[in-house]
């Protein structure tokens, strides 16, 4: 079987071999995927041993996206370049490549959701690794207004002048403390890890009033989360969490290795079936 492998530290609740088992299964290969736990040291032999060892890709989390990214430069994609880290490594001719998925994957489940992009009015929350990975997929899919909002400003308005310096379609970007936020939005996208601690988010009590979709980029076995309640609370329209993200970065992973398209519709039923 070809042997794929997701490395991060912690890495033991992680979904990714269940997911790329369903896929195996769909697309009829052969694989064993395994998880790793790597220490941050370790981090760049141990990807070097497992592609010497004969294994054909590795997914990349928490916290060595960025690391990843490092590692595989100059043979990145375009959407790594773009994102500034990698969570998918695969090798050719005896050099490391990489891409990142993320955000093709949130892009991917807001589309099976009818959740349009194009020429919408995107609040993203949080200027962190995870909001830095999905924004040049936002751009790309054409919305109009991106805002970034955070809770330390200075990095929102970082992110958003690197997203200014982004090649493909212009949008307006711009960005605030969570005080200064205002406007109305098509879809807001929770990238924090603030639901991690329990916490909320400090947001306008009318912010979800104008019939917005809300995404958490964080999953949970019921599909629900405390930014997705809070979103409800408001009179949001449409909630999703993170779990189509997670399948849909993963199938287009499992692409980039194996030449093979999944299904990723059908395994998300299947993933969210087993979690509950
Ligand atoms: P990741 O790679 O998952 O994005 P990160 O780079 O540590 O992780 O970023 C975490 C994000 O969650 C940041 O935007 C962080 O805000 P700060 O930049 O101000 O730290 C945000 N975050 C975490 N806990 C939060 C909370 N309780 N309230 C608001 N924002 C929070």
């Amino acid at each position: 079987p070809r042997k794929f492998a997701v490395l991060g530290n912690p890495i033991k609740h992680s979904l990714s071999p269940r997911l790329h088992a369903l896929f195996a299964q769909q697309t009829g290969l052969q694989i064993e995927y395994s998880k790793q736990c790597v220490e941050p040291a370790h981090f760049r032999d141990h990807v070097k041993q497992f592609f010497a060892a004969g294994g054909c890709g590795l997914n990349i989390t928490l916290p060595f996206k960025e690391q990843a990214y490092a590692l595989a430069d100059p043979r990145i994609s375009d959407r790594a370049r773009a994102a500034g880290s990698a969570n998918t490594l695969w090798q050719e001719n005896g050099e490391i490549h990489a891409c990142n998925t993320d955000g093709v994957g949130l892009v991917n489940d807001m589309l099976r959701q009818h959740i349009t992009l194009h020429d919408s009015r995107i609040l993203l929350i949080g200027a962190g690794g995870a909001t830095r990975g999905v924004m040049p997929a936002l751009l790309q899919a054409g919305c109009a207004h991106l805002h970034i909002v955070n809770r330390s400003e200075d990095k929102a308005h970082a992110l958003a002048a690197q997203a200014a310096a982004l090649p493909g379609p212009q949008a307006q970007v711009t960005a605030s403390a969570f005080s200064a936020l205002q406007g109305t939005w098509d879809i807001i996208v929770n990238a924090t890890s603030s639901s991690l601690s329990g916490q909320t988010l400090p947001l306008p009590d009318n912010l979800f009033r104008t019939n917005s979709v809300a995404y958490d980029m964080l999953y949970t076995a019921d599909g629900d989360t405390p930014f997705l309640q809070q979103a409800r609370n408001g009179g949001a329209r449409q909630t999703s969490d993170g779990l189509g993200m997670l399948v849909y970065q993963g199938a287009e992973s499992f692409r980039i290795w194996n030449q093979i398209e999944p299904d990723a519709a059908p395994v998300l039923t299947a993933l969210r079936m087993e979690l509950t």
